[in-house]
């Protein structure tokens, strides 16, 4: 917004750390795309940091010719602000409307480049979950989803644990609250599987 203030969200990042972890520990070679979070880089695993959408997409558009599995765990924003300010907005009338403008869909653009890769997303959702969830697999041109909930205790934004229903056109797969690290080896043994 300015050199003060950021749009952003509550997410961790800390599922998309535990996947990537995880499938370095498989062998993997491994390049992380992540917002800016709190989070340890696991061993063996390359990481490049991004703060915007644009930013991601152009990242993760580098690597993917060459990938073999894409895992979109972010949280991207969907809005920025149609103009950054070069300085701080000063407060002055009781209120203010900020102009935004929607930021690329990563995934669509990603996979209109598609070819061998296997291409997971994630949805995250509060209602309507797997209706919702099924029309973002077949919009986005996914191999399949991992649907996750906030209605489920223990599930979502700032947890250690995750319940999580991975979705594909032929089938679904619920599983229980599980800690992120045992869901990221859920998601890569169904992935290993397919
Ligand atoms: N995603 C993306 N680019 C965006 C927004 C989301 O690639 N600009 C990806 C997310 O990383 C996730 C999937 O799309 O893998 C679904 O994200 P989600 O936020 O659940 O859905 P949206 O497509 O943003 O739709 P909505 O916010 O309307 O639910």
């Amino acid at each position: 917004i300015d050199p003060v203030r950021f749009i952003g969200n509550h997410s961790s990042g800390k599922m998309g750390f535990a996947i990537a972890e995880e499938a370095a520990s498989r062998g993997a070679s491994v390049t992380l795309v992540t917002g800016p979070v709190q989070l340890n880089t696991p061993d063996q695993v390359s990481r490049k940091d991004v703060v915007s959408a644009e930013e991601m997409k152009n990242t993760i558009l580098h690597y993917f010719d060459d990938t073999d599995v894409l895992i979109m765990a972010a949280a991207v924003a969907d809005y920025k602000p149609k103009v950054i300010s070069n300085a701080k907005i000063k407060k002055k009338e009781s209120e203010l409307s900020l102009e935004l403008v929607k930021t690329d869909d990563i995934l669509k653009e990603i996979v209109k480049n598609k070819k061998q890769q296997y291409v997971v997303g994630f949805a995250l959702e509060t209602h309507n979950e797997k209706e919702n969830a099924k029309q973002k697999l077949v919009h986005k041109n996914l191999n399949a989803i991992v649907l996750n909930s906030l209605n489920d205790a223990g599930a979502g934004f700032g947890y250690d644990t995750n319940k999580v229903t991975i979705i594909t056109a032929e089938e679904e797969r619920t599983y229980q609250l599980k800690t992120k690290k045992e869901v990221a080896v859920d998601i890569l043994n169904f992935i290993e599987g397919c």
